[in-house]
């Protein structure tokens, strides 16, 4: 019989993809801010008892790094009390709850990619209240699958790959951070990942990892590492070559031929945000391969991958 998954956040970049891959696993019953608000508990609490499922698969969060430093309340109610909230009833119930979290755990003063057990230091309010959702499910007690991702961008609604392309088709040159290091990541790759360890851990085949012994967390993120300038030059260089008939593509770009010439590297104080960001935030995804046998592919084949017309 396949598993209860409910899946919670349906609208984000990675909650849509979830919601598309889910299904060949379970019997997902998937809510959005609308249906469940993560602000309140009560509704929380209710959802999970309601459904009842061996999996909670939170994809919901408050993302909003530089408004974060303003709206630290509001962002601990959804990255940290959120999260606790449902680990306490997925406890009780005996379910597996499955939640993202980030780089921007780490401080960034490192030059080697961080490994799970490395202190965190976050720097900004948005990491700190991500900190704070993880401690929050490890310390409840319940079976939990942690994935901290990174740099995540898809083919639909705000992030960076968005961004540069509509910047692109605005502006002769775009200047971009080059001392800022980490690795891009496809939300499509991490639904996959995330579907195919929920499929695995489900029906269990010999020698494959079982909970509660895989429980625990992992980094999951484009292999390989780049800065946000060296990606949007890939971006604009694949652009220039994209078919123009890539649906996404002429969405983010209005179908405009005219792409950027040129891509300037700048450095992070020239360029100042409200929140601070780590240096270096690349992530060894070492204990995700040898758990799970699990590899995203590097972060150069995930962007060549959304140019294609058959990913259209
Ligand atoms: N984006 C990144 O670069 C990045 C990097 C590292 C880690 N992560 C982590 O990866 C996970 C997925 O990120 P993402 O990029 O897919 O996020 P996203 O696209 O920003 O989506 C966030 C989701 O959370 C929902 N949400 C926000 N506040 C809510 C509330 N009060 N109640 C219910 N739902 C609420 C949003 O709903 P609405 O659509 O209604 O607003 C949306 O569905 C998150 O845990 C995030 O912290 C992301």
């Amino acid at each position: 019989m396949k598993p209860a998954i409910l899946l919670i956040g349906t609208t984000g970049q990675v909650g849509r993809d979830l919601s598309e891959l889910l299904p060949r696993v379970g019997e997902v019953t998937a809510l959005d801010r609308q249906r469940l608000d993560l602000t309140q508990p009560d509704e929380i609490r209710r959802a999970i008892r309601a459904s009842h499922p061996a999996w909670i698969v939170n994809a919901a969060a408050y993302t909003a790094v530089d408004k974060a430093e303003s709206e630290e309340l509001p962002a601990r109610a959804i990255n940290a009390e959120a999260p606790r909230i449902m680990a306490e009833e997925a406890k009780k119930i005996g379910a597996c709850l499955v939640h993202y979290s980030t780089d921007y755990v780490f401080h960034g003063r490192k030059d080697a990619p961080y490994e799970e057990d490395d202190p965190p230091n976050p720097q900004n309010a948005y990491g700190r209240t991500k900190l704070e959702g993880e401690r929050a499910i490890q310390d409840s007690g319940a079976a939990h699958l942690i994935f901290r991702t990174a740099w995540v961008y898809s083919t639909r609604g705000r992030n960076f790959l968005m961004t540069m392309l509509r910047l692109a088709t605005q502006r002769e040159e775009l200047r971009v951070v080059r001392d800022q290091i980490g690795a891009p990541t496809l939300s499509r790759e991490i639904a996959k990942a995330t579907a195919a360890i929920l499929a695995s851990l489900s029906g269990r085949e010999p020698g494959a990892a079982s909970l509660p012994a895989a429980s625990g967390i992992y980094h999951m993120t484009g292999a390989g590492e780049t800065s946000w300038c060296d990606f949007a030059s890939a971006i604009v260089e694949k652009a220039k070559t994209a078919p123009q008939d890539l649906r996404w593509f002429s969405e983010a770009t209005g179908g405009l031929p005219n792409i950027a010439r040129r891509v300037l590297p700048i450095t992070t104080s020239e360029y100042p945000t409200p929140a601070r960001r780590p240096a270096y935030s690349v992530l060894s995804n070492a204990r995700l391969n040898r758990t799970f046998s699990i590899h995203l592919p590097d972060w150069r084949t995930q962007l060549d991958s959304i140019f294609t017309r058959l990913s259209a």
